[in-house]
């Protein structure tokens, strides 16, 4: 937990005493390191495409629009000879085959962390297993991961949906970076019940967790909690839920402008927790906005 220089303001006749920041909180690694790949692309080019938003943010992806960003719903939109950009969820080798035959340039934002799913994955079906993936089905890191498996395969959500009898005796299991460690554990023990032969590769990258962890030491210390980031970033909405969980004071807000000074009464602590896809600039103009209503 960081600690903001900002330890007074008033409001009325509130007296906030203490502003903490949740650590880590913000860009994951794989975040940051894509969205500078994109930001040094449309600085050198102008113009850069990318299926589907790079970032569940809409202040960031409207940034980046602003710099020459376009985002497209499939590989069919982006113009022959564009330069496009690979999100950090990755593709799969089918749809990365398709923008190499249209691109001039691609550029690879994809996670390493979500490129270690992909080639294990494809590992396992290649030594002939099974592959079963956790993760959400309909997210596009598991899409990407299923389309390196060569073989037979499967996701999970969770240990409900797994079958009760497999096609094959060797399973080999991945998952999605962000999903749970108790999920991983609770699927391999079932799977390993009904299987003859389990291998299985840990794929979970531990950028969600930590977050979660952070904002759980956070509302140990503090009377309510600022969580900024996207309506639609799911790990954000996991982290205002957590805070909630905790029965303290919570607001959610895209940006600074959205928050009600009002709600800041009564309390002498406030946190601020941002999801992985929350950038810095954004985190910023709210320290901002309570130093400023500080002075
Ligand atoms: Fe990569 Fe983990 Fe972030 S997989 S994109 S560092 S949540």
């Amino acid at each position: 937990m960081q600690k903001m220089p900002l330890p007074l303001f008033r409001g009325g006749s509130t007296l906030v005493l203490n502003i903490l920041l949740a650590d880590p909180t913000g860009f994951c690694f794989g975040v940051k390191r894509a969205i500078l790949k994109l930001e040094n692309e449309l600085s050198d080019h102008g113009e850069v495409y990318s299926i589907g938003s790079p970032i569940h943010n809409p202040q960031e992806v409207s940034r980046l629009e602003t710099m020459g960003l376009q985002v497209v719903e499939n590989v069919f939109d982006i113009p022959r000879g564009a330069r496009v950009f690979i999100r950090a969820h990755g593709e799969s080798p089918e749809v990365l085959e398709k923008i190499h035959m249209r691109a001039e340039a691609v550029i690879d934002g994809t996670c390493p962390f979500v490129k270690t799913a992909q080639e294990k994955a494809r590992k396992l079906s290649d030594e002939g297993y099974y592959v079963l993936i956790i993760g959400n089905p309909d997210h596009p890191e598991v899409k990407g991961i299923r389309g390196f498996i060569r073989g037979r395969s499967s996701v999970v959500y969770d240990v409900e949906d797994i079958p009760d009898v497999f096609p094959d005796n060797r399973i080999g299991l991945v998952c999605q970076t962000t999903i749970r460690f108790e999920t991983l554990k609770s699927v391999a023990a079932e799977v390993s019940h009904r299987s003859r032969e389990l291998k299985l590769y840990n794929t979970i990258c531990n950028a969600t967790f930590e977050r979660q962890k952070a904002i759980r030491n956070l509302a140990l210390a503090v009377d309510g909690i600022i969580v900024i980031g996207g309506r639609n970033s799911s790990n954000t909405s996991r982290l205002y839920q957590i805070a909630r969980q905790e029965s303290l004071a919570t607001v959610w807000i895209e940006h600074a402008s959205e928050l009600d000074l009002q709600w800041l009464a009564g309390k002498s602590s406030i946190g601020i927790a941002a999801g992985a896809s929350t950038p810095e600039w954004l985190i910023e103009e709210l320290k901002h906005k309570l130093k400023k209503k500080g002075s």
